[in-house]
C-alpha cells in the first residue's frame, strides 16, 4: 500500500479523490478547513487508512509518503478574493513546502494547476502549449499568477532535483461535495433554481464555460499521477456551453419558477472556455465519459439533500 497524502483533501475535488483512494492505499488528508468540511471526510474518519490533519500547507510540514496531491487553494472567486495574500502563500509556499517534503521521501507530486493559468484566453480551444492573457494585477492575478508561480517552482524542482512531478491544468468542474456557498457557476444556479430564486448570469451570458463532471475529472489526475508527464496536462470537458444555456437547462432539470436576471460582467472574467484535451486522450488514454445531462441529474439530487 502506497501513503498517499493529500492537501486540501476536505474540499470538493479532495474529498472526491480522498474517496477513490482510499480503496488501496493510506490516504492522509490535509487541510485548514478554509473552504472545506468535514462533512465531506466523515464517511472516511474511522477507517484505519485514513488520517485527518488540520494543517496550512503555507508551513512545512514533515510526513513520510509515496505520493502528493496538491489540492489546497481555494477555488472559487469569491473565496480565494476574500484573503488574496493568504491564496497567493498557499500557491507560493504551499507548493514550495510540499516540494520539499516530496524530495525528502523521494515522493511524487502533483500539483492541481487551473485553466485560469491561461487568463482571458486569445488562442481557443487552449492548448497547454498556449502562454495565456493574464491580468497580473487585477482581482483574480491572486490566483492565477500563483498558480501560475506554483507551476514554475515545480518545473525548476523537476529540473534541479529530478523530483517527479505532474501538472493537471483541470477546467471548471462540478458534481457531489461542492459547498452549497461555493459560488461557482453551477452549483450557484442550482441553488439558485432549486429555491426559485432569481438565476443571475453576470454580462450578456454568451461567455462560455465547459463542464467536467467530477468522477472523470479525478479518473484523470490518477491516471496523470500514474503517467511519467512532467510537463502540464488540461484535464476537462471539450463540450463548451453559453452561461445563458446551462441556465436554461438547469431551469428546465428543476422544474424550476426562476427567473434570469442580468448583472455587469465581473472584472477580466474570461469569454471563452475550452480545453483541447489531446494530450490527455493520446498519453493518458482519458478523457470525460460522463455527460452534463447525467453530471447535472447527479449534482442537482446533492444538493437537494444538502439544502
Ligand atoms: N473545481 C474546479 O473546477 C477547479 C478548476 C481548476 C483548478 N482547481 C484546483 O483544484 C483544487 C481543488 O479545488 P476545489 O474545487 O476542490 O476547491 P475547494 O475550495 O473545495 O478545495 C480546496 C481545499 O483546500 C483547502 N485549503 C485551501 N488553502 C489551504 C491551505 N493554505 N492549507 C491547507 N488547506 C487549504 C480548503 O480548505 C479546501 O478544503 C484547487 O487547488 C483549485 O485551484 C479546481
Amino acid at each position: 500500500m502506497k501513503t498517499i497524502l493529500i492537501a486540501g483533501g476536505a474540499g470538493f475535488l479532495g474529498s472526491n479523490l480522498c474517496k477513490k483512494l482510499i480503496k488501496d492505499n493510506i490516504v492522509i488528508c490535509l487541510d485548514n478547513l478554509i473552504t472545506g468540511n468535514m462533512a465531506n471526510i466523515i464517511p472516511y474518519l474511522e477507517s484505519p487508512n485514513f488520517k485527518f490533519i488540520k494543517h496550512d500547507i503555507i508551513n512545512p510540514i514533515d510526513i513520510e509518503i509515496d505520493e502528493i496531491y496538491n489540492l489546497a487553494c481555494p477555488a472559487s472567486p469569491i473565496h480565494y478574493q476574500k484573503d488574496p495574500i493568504h491564496t497567493l502563500k498557499s500557491s507560493v509556499f504551499g507548493i514550495y513546502n510540499l516540494l520539499e517534503l516530496a524530495k525528502k521521501y523521494n515522493a511524487k507530486i502533483l500539483q492541481a494547476s487551473t485553466s485560469e493559468v491561461y487568463g482571458n484566453p486569445l488562442e481557443h480551444p487552449q492548448k497547454e502549449s498556449y502562454f495565456g492573457n493574464v491580468n497580473i494585477n487585477g482581482p483574480r492575478s491572486c490566483y492565477d499568477e500563483g498558480k501560475r508561480c506554483a507551476e514554475s517552482i515545480m518545473y525548476e524542482y523537476n529540473k534541479q532535483y529530478n523530483t517527479q512531478i505532474r501538472i493537471a491544468r483541470i477546467f471548471n468542474t462540478y458534481g457531489k461535495n461542492m459547498q452549497k456557498d461555493d459560488g461557482r457557476v453551477i452549483s450557484n444556479f442550482i441553488i439558485q433554481a432549486l429555491k426559485n430564486e432569481d438565476i443571475t448570469i453576470y454580462g450578456d451570458g454568451l461567455q462560455t464555460r465547459s463542464y467536467c463532471y467530477v468522477d472523470d475529472l479525478i479518473d484523470g489526475l490518477i491516471k496523470l499521477m500514474a503517467s511519467n508527464i512532467t510537463t502540464p496536462t488540461n484535464l476537462g470537458n471539450p463540450i463548451e456551453y453559453t452561461i445563458l444555456k446551462t441556465a436554461k437547462i438547469i431551469i428546465s432539470k428543476t422544474n424550476s419558477q426562476s427567473k434570469l436576471i442580468f448583472k455587469n460582467l465581473p472584472i477580466d472574467d474570461p469569454q471563452k472556455r475550452k480545453p483541447d484535451i489531446s494530450k490527455a486522450k493520446k498519453e493518458l488514454n482519458w478523457e470525460p465519459k460522463i455527460s452534463l445531462n447525467e453530471g447535472l441529474d447527479n449534482t442537482i439530487s446533492y444538493f437537494k439533500e444538502i439544502i
